[in-house]
């Protein structure tokens, strides 16, 4: 939800955190402070509510130069999104700094006792607490000290801290939340994310639960929170820097939405075979287990959920076994039977959300095998499960997801397709189709692409509708539903996902001129059924704009407005006829004037429940 970004090394740290800040803007944009211990000893603290920007001109020509500092940005938990909540914050001596990334839960208690005994908390915030706690347990070693503090906190928490008089001493620590440590020559930097420091590095180590990294210029110490040594791999980092840039773009949703087919080829690589086989390294060893499943189960969240209803469909159609996908809030206090012949797949972009983990972790306590699909290494979700699917979709800076969408989407269809193999169940004939399909996907997308000059006309054509009601089904169903989200979250304007069949038991009422139809109307074994909804529609004044497939002659028959896609198979339907309503909700935001790649009230991973 917040980033942290940290440094330590002979360079300016302030530069350094704030190019870092932007670079994790996307996680949370309420507030944002930086923090540094200047060439002097002195401590330079600034943190503004609202965006990036706020802090830059609060800081502008007096940054003192600096050797080590930490930076945050903020999506508020615990208290109001104002200045005096924004971190770093600080302890009573004012010799400890302090920002957080998560929900200390037993904060009230821990923020009582340190009133009771004479300290003074200025915020409403969990954080402060930590920073009071480190204050009392600091006997000369920072270290020894956050350690101390760590072992009465409870909760979520990714944390950087520093003290003013240890020099060139940052300490982090992760429970629950993402914290990465980069090394690179003479210098450090903690991060929540890699994108913050691979300007810098690609030699990084993902920390693990409970790990407290020390960091000097010249490397780091890991223990446990009671100080065992731990020895961490490092991990080389694959990305290049310039894919957490615009590239040219006005905005990174836009050029996420343009890289997708060149992110088809990187997930599709290696899984489908010249011959169009479908393969699956993360499987050798995990056939026996695929065979003794009779049920999956899917968890996810938000897009990463609409990407899971197409796999769940795909998986039940071609497995004969049942699936389903449940969203990760509700699987969690109301799971169903889970043993070790369920198969759980959880889905998630940043493999961070809360919503995803917890229901995944309490999945596996009760036996059941764990394929995670996620984008991102070390993840969180990656240390719950027995198999692992990256999506291989390179960094995603928009809050909106748009290319992981696609990538999970074809990531589940193969696995589907691999499950059933496993079970001798995919048919040679279906097999190589679907093989044949995949490989022509990045093609389709890229036509996708070019077939949508016109969306941003049209886009303006609709901008005033008072609300919009997306509608499919079968695979075109979710379809809807992720057109619909795109559109809510970057434009802010009301749209509705539905079944096409259900819109007649309630939500047809809601159509007349003013409320358009989006019918996601590609080629399909339910065309025909999907038509007599939208005629229904029709009758009732609301204008069409259609979906279809490139070469669909009855398509005019219903619809006033046309993106055309390619044809591809219906399980993957999904992610070419996503690509024109996406840049539709695009298109709608930028006429709207709203802020496409940071909307309001959102965080691009949500690490608490
Ligand atoms: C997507 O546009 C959203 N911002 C959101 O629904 C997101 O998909 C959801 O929070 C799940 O995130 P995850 O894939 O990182 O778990």
């Amino acid at each position: 939800m917040c980033g942290i970004v940290g440094y330590t090394g002979p360079r300016a740290a302030g530069p350094i955190l704030m190019e870092g800040l932007k670079r994790l803007e996307y996680r949370g944009y309420d507030s944002a402070g930086i923090a540094l211990v200047d060439d002097g000893g002195d401590l330079f603290v600034e943190k503004k509510a609202g965006k990036l920007a706020n802090l830059e001109i609060a800081i502008a020509d007096r940054t003192p130069h600096a050797a080590i500092g930490l930076a945050h940005t903020r999506w508020a938990t615990h208290g109001r999104p104002n200045d005096l909540n924004a971190h770093p914050h600080q302890d009573c001596t004012g010799e400890i700094t302090v920002i957080h990334n998560g929900i200390i839960e037993n904060f009230r208690d821990l923020r009582d006792g340190l009133a009771a005994r004479g300290h003074k908390l200025t915020s409403e915030t969990d954080t402060e607490a930590l920073a009071h706690m480190v204050e009392e347990a600091y006997a000369g070693d920072l270290a020894d000290a956050v350690r101390a503090a760590l072992r009465l906190a409870e909760g979520a928490y990714a944390i950087a801290v520093m003290h003013r008089g240890e020099g060139d001493r940052l300490v982090g620590s992760r429970k629950d939340v993402p914290l990465v440590v980069g090394l690179a020559e003479g210098e450090s930097f903690l991060a929540s994310d890699v994108a913050a420091i691979l300007a810098h590095t690609d030699q990084v180590i993902f920390l693990e639960d409970g790990d407290v990294a020390d960091l000097r210029p010249w490397g780091v110490t890991i223990t446990d929170v009671d100080g065992a040594e731990l020895q961490r791999e490092i991990t080389t980092i694959d990305w290049t820097p310039e894919a957490a840039e615009k590239g040219g773009y006005e905005h990174f949703m836009l050029k996420e939405i343009h890289e997708q087919p060149e992110t088809l080829h990187q997930t599709i690589a290696g899984r489908v075979t010249r011959e169009n086989h479908i393969w699956l390294e993360e499987f050798e060893g995990f056939d026996e287990t695929i065979r003794n499943i009779d049920r999956v189960e899917l968890i996810a969240c938000g897009t990463a959920y609409y990407a899971a209803l197409v796999g769940a469909t795909a998986i039940q159609d071609w497995v004969g076994i049942p699936a389903r996908a449940t969203v990760g809030s509700e699987f969690r206090y109301n799971p169903p039977p889970l043993d070790g012949r369920t198969l759980v797949i959880s889905v998630t972009q940043s493999g961070e959300t809360a919503d995803t983990i917890a229901p995944t972790r309490l999945a596996r306590d009760r036996g059941a095998p764990v394929i995670a699909v996620t984008n991102t290494v070390g993840s969180a979700i990656t240390r719950e499960a027995d198999r692992i699917l990256f999506l291989r979709a390179g960094p995603e800076i928009a809050v909106a997801a748009s290319k992981t969408f696609v990538a999970q989407v074809t990531t589940l269809v193969i696995l589907a397709a691999a499950i059933a193999k496993a079970r001798g169940a995919l048919g040679a004939e279906q097999e190589l189709e679907l093989g044949a399909a995949l490989h022509a996907l990045p093609a389709g997308a890229t036509r996708a692409l070019e077939n949508a000059t016109g969306i941003a006309d049209l886009a303006r054509r609709y901008v005033n509708s008072r609300g919009f009601m997306f509608v499919g089904r079968g695979y075109t169903y979710p379809t809807a539903l992720e057109g619909a989200l795109k559109l809510k979250e970057v434009s802010y304007v009301h749209a509705e996902g539905y079944a096409a069949g259900e819109m007649k038991h309630g939500p047809i009422s809601l159509l007349d001129a003013e409320c358009p139809l989006v019918a996601v109307a590609t080629r399909s074994s339910v065309y025909e059924k999907l038509a007599s909804n939208v005629m229904e529609g029709r009758a009732r004044d609301a204008r069409v704009i259609a979906v279809a497939t490139e070469g669909d002659t009855q398509i005019e028959r219903f619809a006033d407005d046309i993106c055309w896609v390619p044809d591809t198979h219906e399980a993957l339907s999904p992610v070419l006829a996503i690509i024109p309503l996406q840049l539709f909700a695009y298109h709608v935001a930028i006429a709207r004037g709203t802020d496409v790649d940071q909307p309001r009230n959102l965080a691009k991973s949500v690490t608490v429940e």
